[in-house]
């Protein structure tokens, strides 16, 4: 192992995480702070022996048979992997690790306020105001839909899910849930478990999605799943993109029988999908649920832990 590793950062990471990797690595910065394109991740990986990717930096299997081997490790800072093709980097002996645990309460806070969002007409109501329309007010002006004391479906129940949760329950929302495994009891406080999205669907007044985009999750949402919620509820994606079948969560926002959306995270990014626009019933943010300083520090060192314990010789906590 080399005594200072060369590391690329990718995307500009926070200054913290920056000043700790130059303790120990010869640090190679990407200043445009723009998403590479396999040709230049393809290059790169000749002249450094770790990346920090995130989310964007696309890890195909196409791209990792061009890898070249002086590259030892992607240590994610992210805690979602679907951008790497883990099996291709597995059988290629590049190590991968991501960043759990840290982001759970940042990425939960962005979910609450897309539910809170999404049910009290956010967007319209700060529009009213902001473009002066706001010369009229009856009881049943702008009238939502009230999250206190409602069911909320939750999908996946892991780290993100567990901290949406606890957050819910703050509103005294009756919590459901579907996960490939049943939580213990003491880890469940009280809420109710589905062992299929099917049962889970037609309780959720509130939906709100928390797991990984795997090929067995890909657009789990969709016309025949949303046709399961009970008639106006509110979804909510901070997940992934890949989770949701956008053409059929506008039908059914359209339809009303979706009443609002609130949404973090979309099939094309960045970007979005410009159809959610013009939908006054949607609720939309540009996929920063754990982008807050503290959590991108966290992420940042978390990363680094994981590179520095590979570079010693010890598994990293957080080797996938
Ligand atoms: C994650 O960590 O997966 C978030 O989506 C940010 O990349």
């Amino acid at each position: 192992m080399p005594d200072r590793p060369v590391l690329w950062l990718p995307r500009r990471v926070s200054d913290a995480t920056v000043a700790r990797a130059r303790q120990d690595y010869d640090v190679v910065l990407n200043e445009a702070d723009d998403v590479s394109p396999p040709e230049r991740i393809i290059e790169m990986s000749a002249k450094v022996d770790a990346m920090m990717p995130c989310h964007s930096e696309i890890f195909s299997a196409d791209v990792v048979a061009k890898l070249d081997p002086r590259l030892k490790i992607l240590a994610n800072h992210s805690v979602g992997t679907d951008h790497c093709d883990l099996e291709a980097l597995r059988a290629k002996g590049i190590a991968v690790t991501n960043t759990p645990d840290v982001l759970s309460d940042a990425t939960a806070e962005i979910a609450m306020l897309l539910m809170l969002g999404a049910a009290r007409r956010a967007v319209e109501g700060d529009r009213c105001v902001r473009t002066g329309a706001w010369d009229f007010w009856s009881p049943s002006f702008m009238v939502g839909k009230q999250v206190s004391g409602a069911k909320i479906g939750i999908v996946g129940m892991g780290r993100v899910g567990q901290a949406f949760a606890r957050k819910a329950r703050g509103f005294d929302m009756e919590i459901h849930y579907f996960n490939r495994s049943r939580l213990s009891e003491a880890d469940e406080h009280g809420a109710v478990y589905h062992d299929t999205l099917e049962s889970l669907l037609p309780e959720a007044d509130f939906l709100s999605l928390h797991c990984p985009a795997t090929p067995e999750t890909r657009d789990l949402l969709n016309a025949e799943t949303l046709a399961k919620l009970p008639a106006g509820s509110i979804v909510v994606n901070t997940a992934r993109g890949a989770l949701v079948d956008e053409d059929a969560l506008i039908a059914a926002l359209k339809s009303g029988h979706v009443s609002a959306a609130g949404i973090d995270c979309f099939k094309v990014e960045p970007g979005g999908n410009p159809a959610f626009a013009d939908l006054d019933n949607v609720f939309m943010l540009p996929h920063i649920g754990s982008a807050t300083v503290r959590t991108r520090d966290a992420m940042g060192f978390r990363a680094l832990d994981n590179l520095d314990a590979f570079f010693r010789g010890k598994t990293p906590k957080d080797l996938l």
